[in-house]
C-alpha cells in the first residue's frame, strides 16, 4: 500500500491552498460519458419508464443460503436496482458565492422527480425511485435507500447499497457518519448494523464483517493494514464474489462495530481538497455477513402399508436446523472529480486518475448492461470485479446519487443524474 508524507493516514494530505493554480492541474474527463439527452422526460412531459421485468438476473440468493422463502421477490423491485438521489445543502461557501443564483436543480419529491435546470426558462426531469430533498434526515435516507436491502439480508438474500456522486456531495455523510455525539446524525452502516443486530438471535445467529478500501486498483484490510494486497475469488458456478483473505470480525453488539468503523475509517485515504476537506480517496466496502440458524421442522407423520394390510406407524424425525448465510455489501465509492477544479496535483492527481478510471469502468458495465450487450467489462477493474454480483442481480441492490445544489457544478451533477438513470432503467436485466 502506498504512503507517506501528511495524509491522515500517512500518505500526503493535498492543501487547497497550495493547489490553486489550475494551470498545473490537468483537468481528466469526467468518467462516465453518458448521453444527457438519454432517458430524460421534457419537463412538461414526464413520463415513468417501465420497470424492466426481471429475467435471469433477477434475485438469486446467495448460494450458501437456504430456507427464504421462495418467490418472495415482488417483480419489480427486486431484480433492478433502486436508485435514490440525494441533496446536500449548500455549504458555507456555497452560501455566499451562489448567493444570487438559483440551486442547479429543483426537487418534487412526492413526484419522486427531479428538474436539472437547463437555464431560466427551462428544465429537464428526471424521476428516480426516491428523491431526497437537502431537509431529509439520515434516519429517512436509511428507511427508504437500505432498509429494504437489510430487510432482504435479514430473510437471506444477498444486498448491496452504495453511493455514488462528485466528490463533496455527501457519500461518506450518507454512509459511514457513526453519529457519536449526535445520535440522529448516524450513517446507513451504523443504521443497519443496529437493524440486523436487533433482529437475530444472540445465541443462534452470528454477524460477522470485513472493512476494504480499494485503493489505486488494491485492496487494502482496514481492519489490518498489513494486509493490503487482498485478492478477489469468483466462484465459477455462482458467480459469488468474495475475498477470502480479509479479516472479518464478529460483531455482537452496536458499540464494538462503531469502533470496527473508527479503527477502518483512521486506516481511509482522505486528502484535503478545494471541493472537500475530507475527501476520500478510496473506495470504502463494508461487508457484513449474516449466518442464520432456522429451526428444523418436524416431518409429517406417516402410514405406509405392510403385507399383513395397512399399518400405519408414525416417524416424527426432527430435521437439523438449516444454515443461511446472506451478505450485505455497503460501498461508499470515492468521487469523481475534475482535477482542475479539486485543485489536485502530485500524488492526489494520480489518485484522482485511478478514482476517475474505476468510475469510468463501473459506468461502461452499467452501460454495457443497458445496452444489452452480450460482453459487459466487469473484468476491467477490481471495483467491477467487486461489484459484478451486485450489479449482476443477484440479490436487492440500492444506489443513492448524492449531488450538490451549487450551479457551478450543473455538468457534474447532470453527469451523477444521468449515472443514476442509466442505473435505473436499463432495459436488460
Ligand atoms: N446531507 C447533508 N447535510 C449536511 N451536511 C452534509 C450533507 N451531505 C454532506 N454534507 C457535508 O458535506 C461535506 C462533504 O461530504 P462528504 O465527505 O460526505 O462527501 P463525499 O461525497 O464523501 O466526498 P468525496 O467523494 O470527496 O469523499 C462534509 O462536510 C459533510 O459533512
Ligand atoms: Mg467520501
Amino acid at each position: 500500500m502506498a504512503s507517506g508524507g501528511s495524509y491522515r493516514n500517512g500518505t500526503p494530505k493535498a492543501s487547497s491552498s497550495s493547489s490553486s493554480s489550475s494551470s498545473s492541474s490537468k483537468a481528466v474527463e469526467r468518467p462516465l460519458s453518458l448521453n444527457p439527452n438519454n432517458n430524460k422526460t421534457s419537463s412538461s412531459s414526464t413520463k415513468p419508464k417501465p420497470s424492466p421485468t426481471p429475467s435471469s438476473a433477477a434475485l438469486r440468493r446467495s448460494s450458501a443460503a437456504s430456507g427464504a422463502p421462495a418467490g418472495k421477490d415482488d417483480a419489480g423491485v427486486l431484480g433492478r436496482v433502486r436508485v435514490a438521489v440525494r441533496l446536500r445543502p449548500r455549504n458555507a461557501e456555497e452560501l455566499v458565492a451562489d448567493a444570487d443564483f438559483s440551486d442547479c436543480v429543483e426537487l418534487q419529491p412526492e413526484l419522486k422527480r427531479l428538474k436539472l435546470r437547463k437555464n431560466n426558462w427551462d428544465s429537464d426531469t428526471y424521476e428516480f425511485d426516491e428523491v431526497l430533498t437537502e431537509f431529509a434526515s439520515q434516519k429517512r435516507v436509511y428507511e427508504v435507500v437500505a432498509k429494504p436491502v437489510v430487510e432482504s439480508v435479514l430473510e437471506g438474500y444477498n444486498g448491496t447499497v452504495m453511493a455514488y456522486g462528485q466528490t463533496g456531495t455527501g457519500k461518506t455523510f450518507t454512509l459511514g457518519l457513526l453519529g457519536e455525539e449526535d445520535t440522529a446524525s448516524r450513517g446507513i452502516m451504523v443504521r443497519s448494523m443496529e437493524d440486523i443486530l436487533a433482529n437475530i438471535s444472540a445465541e443462534m445467529d452470528s454477524v460477522s464483517v470485513s472493512y476494504l478500501q480499494l485503493y489505486m486498483e488494491t485492496i487494502q484490510d482496514l481492519l489490518d493494514p498489513a494486509n493490503d494486497s487482498i485478492a478477489i475469488s469468483e466462484d465459477p458456478k455462482t458467480g459469488d464474489v468474495s475475498v477470502p483473505g480479509a479479516t472479518l470480525v464478529e460483531v455482537r453488539d452496536r458499540h464494538s462495530f462503531v469502533e470496527l468503523l473508527r479503527a477502518g475509517e483512521a486506516h481511509r485515504f482522505a486528502a484535503n481538497t478545494k471541493l472537500n476537506t475530507e475527501s476520500s480517496r478510496s473506495h470504502a466496502i463494508l461487508m457484513v455477513h449474516v449466518r442464520r440458524s432456522v429451526k428444523g421442522r418436524r416431518d409429517r407423520e406417516v402410514t405406509s402399508s405392510s403385507e399383513n394390510g395397512n399399518a400405519s406407524h408414525l416417524t416424527r424425525t426432527l430435521k437439523p436446523p438449516t444454515i443461511r448465510k446472506s451478505k450485505l455489501v455497503v460501498v461508499d465509492l470515492a468521487g469523481s472529480e475534475r482535477i482542475d477544479k479539486s485543485g489536485s496535483e502530485g500524488h492526489t492527481i494520480e489518485e484522482a486518475k485511478s478514482i476517475n478510471l474505476s468510475l469510468s469502468a463501473l459506468g461502461k458495465c452499467i452501460n454495457a448492461l443497458a445496452e444489452n450487450s452480450a460482453h459487459v467489462p466487469f473484468r476491467d477493474s477490481k471495483l467491477t470485479r467487486l461489484l459484478r454480483d451486485s450489479f449482476g442481480g443477484t440479490g436487492r441492490t440500492s444506489l443513492v446519487v448524492t449531488i450538490g445544489p451549487s450551479p457551478c457544478h450543473r455538468g457534474e451533477t447532470a453527469s451523477t443524474i444521468m449515472f443514476g438513470q442509466r442505473v435505473r432503467f436499463p432495459n436488460c436485466w
